[in-house]
C-alpha cells in the first residue's frame, strides 16, 4: 500500500493547516496584513498632494503660451518651456533638468517615441514626449493623473463606447484620469508636454516592461533609469518627494 507514504505534496498540504486553530491563525494573519496594506495605501493616497509643486493649470497656460509664441516649431517651443520653468521655480523647491539634448527612446503600450525628462520625482513627472513619425498604442492603466498638453501635431484618442475619435490640437490638454484607459495615436508627428501626478513609481513598470518583453533595448533602458534616478535623487536632496 504505497498511498500513505507517497511524495511530499499531501504531507505539505496537511502540515500547512495542521489544526482548525492553526488554520484560523493563518487566515487571520493574512487578513490583518491585507488590512494594514490597505490602510497604508489609502493613507499614502491621501497625503500625496502635499508634495505637488506644479499645477495642471499653470502647465497648461505655459504650454499654450509656448504654442502661441512658436506655432508648429517644436525646436523653439521646448527651450521656451524650459527657460520659463527654470525662471519660475527656485532650485530649492524643485529640481529640473535643463539639458534638452537628453532624449531617450521609449516603447510602452505598443507606442514608440522619444522623451526628454524635465522633472522626475516620486509624486510628479514632467516630460516632452513625441515622435516626428507618428505612433499609436494603449495609454496604459495608471495610478496617476495624466495631463497631455499638445505642443505640435495632433493626438487622437478612442474611448469606447464613444465611437467618434477625440482630437487634441496644439494648446489643448488631454486629461487622462487615473484608472482610465484609451487607445491613442500621436498623428503624423506630434509632441506633447506630459505631466503626471500621483505615486509615479507605480507607473514605471508600464514605461519599462517592453524592454524585457519586446525591444531588448538595454541601452535606452540604462539611460532612462540613470536619468530618472539622478533626477529623483536631486529632488530628494532638497526635500521634494
Ligand atoms: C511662464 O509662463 C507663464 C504662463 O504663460 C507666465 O504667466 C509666466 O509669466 C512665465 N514666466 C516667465 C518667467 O517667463
Ligand atoms: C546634455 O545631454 C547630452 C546627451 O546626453 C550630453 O551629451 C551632454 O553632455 C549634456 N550636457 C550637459 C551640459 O550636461
Amino acid at each position: 500500500m504505497p498511498a500513505k507514504k507517497s511524495s511530499g505534496k499531501p504531507a505539505q498540504a496537511a502540515s500547512a493547516c495542521a489544526s482548525p486553530a492553526g488554520c484560523f491563525m493563518k487566515w487571520a494573519t493574512r487578513a490583518v496584513i491585507a488590512f494594514v496594506v490597505y490602510l497604508t495605501c489609502s493613507f499614502l493616497d491621501r497625503i500625496k498632494d502635499r508634495w505637488y509643486v506644479f499645477t495642471p493649470e499653470s502647465l497648461h497656460e505655459l504650454a499654450q503660451a509656448a504654442v502661441r509664441a512658436h506655432p508648429g516649431d517644436i525646436n523653439s517651443i521646448i527651450p521656451y518651456i524650459v527657460s520659463n520653468l527654470t525662471t519660475e521655480y527656485s532650485p530649492s523647491v524643485i529640481a529640473l533638468n535643463p539639458n534638452s539634448s537628453e532624449w531617450v527612446l521609449n516603447n510602452a503600450g505598443g507606442a514608440m517615441g522619444g522623451m526628454y525628462i524635465i522633472h522626475a520625482s516620486i509624486t510628479e513627472y514632467l516630460i516632452i514626449f513625441g515622435t516626428p513619425l507618428g505612433t499609436e498604442g494603449h495609454t496604459g492603466m495608471h495610478t496617476a493623473d495624466d495631463y497631455f498638453n499638445i505642443l505640435v501635431g495632433e493626438q487622437w484618442a478612442f474611448d469606447p463606447p464613444k465611437l467618434e475619435m477625440e482630437v487634441y490640437r496644439p494648446g489643448e490638454v488631454h486629461h487622462l484620469p487615473r484608472g482610465h484607459v484609451k487607445q491613442y495615436k500621436m498623428h503624423e508627428g506630434c509632441f506633447a508636454l506630459e505631466y503626471a501626478r500621483g505615486w509615479i513609481p507605480l507607473m514605471l513598470p508600464f514605461g519599462l516592461a517592453d524592454v524585457f518583453s519586446s525591444t531588448l533595448d538595454y541601452w535606452s533602458f540604462y539611460h532612462t533609469v540613470r536619468i530618472t534616478a539622478r533626477e529623483n535623487i536631486r529632488n530628494l536632496l532638497i526635500g521634494k518627494i
